[in-house]
């Protein structure tokens, strides 16, 4: 990894690093302690992949044996699990699943006629590190049609931490007008939580997963 990617990865996590040390403090000392606002879930919906014949790891915008590195908008997000104290849960399995940026999934359930890419892998399976912190690489995936409507662009996650397990899904702050129209980004209320943001004006973004007990 590159230094300024470290150094930017670092700034992406002060903030929240600090409220969920603070609070985690608290608790241990026994105070009143604000609980920070679990995640909310949603349906697991219809394409969570049921071939793993591709590689699992954290970037997904390049698979061996395919040159060309996946079409579309690099992003890379970071981000930790936590429990509602504010204290990382390390060792959290995450699945990790999502369409291509043209808005189709490798996935027999898929009826879009939009291109698959070879290049991307569409699927990963990664663990949070000793802070709870875990990174991806990825393009940002395109909306698509679906039987409920106009899906916006959103990233598919499966996390299994110490006593709970979530499944939800990732939103993206750029995407107001078409998130506003999502029936699911909408059933969560807008909660913040989904709601990742932009680091240093470029396509980093930081989402950070609180899980009840962890
Ligand atoms: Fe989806």
């Amino acid at each position: 990894m590159h230094t300024t990617d470290n150094l930017i990865s670092r700034r992406a996590f002060a903030g929240s690093a600090l409220a969920a040390a603070t609070m985690a403090a608290a608790s241990r000392a026994g105070g009143a302690v604000a609980e920070l606002p679990q995640t909310p879930g949603q349906d697991i919906g219809p394409f969570y992949p049921v071939q793993h014949t591709l590689e699992v790891d954290a970037d997904l915008t390049r698979v061996a044996g395919h040159g060309n590195r996946a079409k579309g908008t690099i992003v890379e997000i970071t981000g930790r699990v936590l429990d509602r104290f504010g204290n990382p849960v390390s060792g959290a399995r995450l699945d990790i699943w999502q369409c291509n940026a043209a808005g189709r999934y490798a996935h027999p359930n898929e009826v879009s006629k939009q291109p698959l890419d070879p290049g991307f892998q569409g699927f990963a399976k990664i663990a949070t590190g000793k802070g709870g912190e875990w990174r991806m690489t990825t393009v940002k995936p395109g909306g698509y049609d679906s039987p409920i409507g106009f899906r916006t662009p959103h990233i598919h996650f499966d996390v299994s931490g110490r006593s709970h397990r979530l499944i939800t899904q990732m939103y993206f702050p750029e995407d107001a007008t078409t998130n506003a129209k999502d029936e699911l980004y909408k059933a969560m209320g807008g909660a913040a939580s989904h709601t990742v943001a932009r680091v240093d004006g470029v396509a980093r973004y930081t989402w950070d997963i609180v899980l009840m007990d962890g």
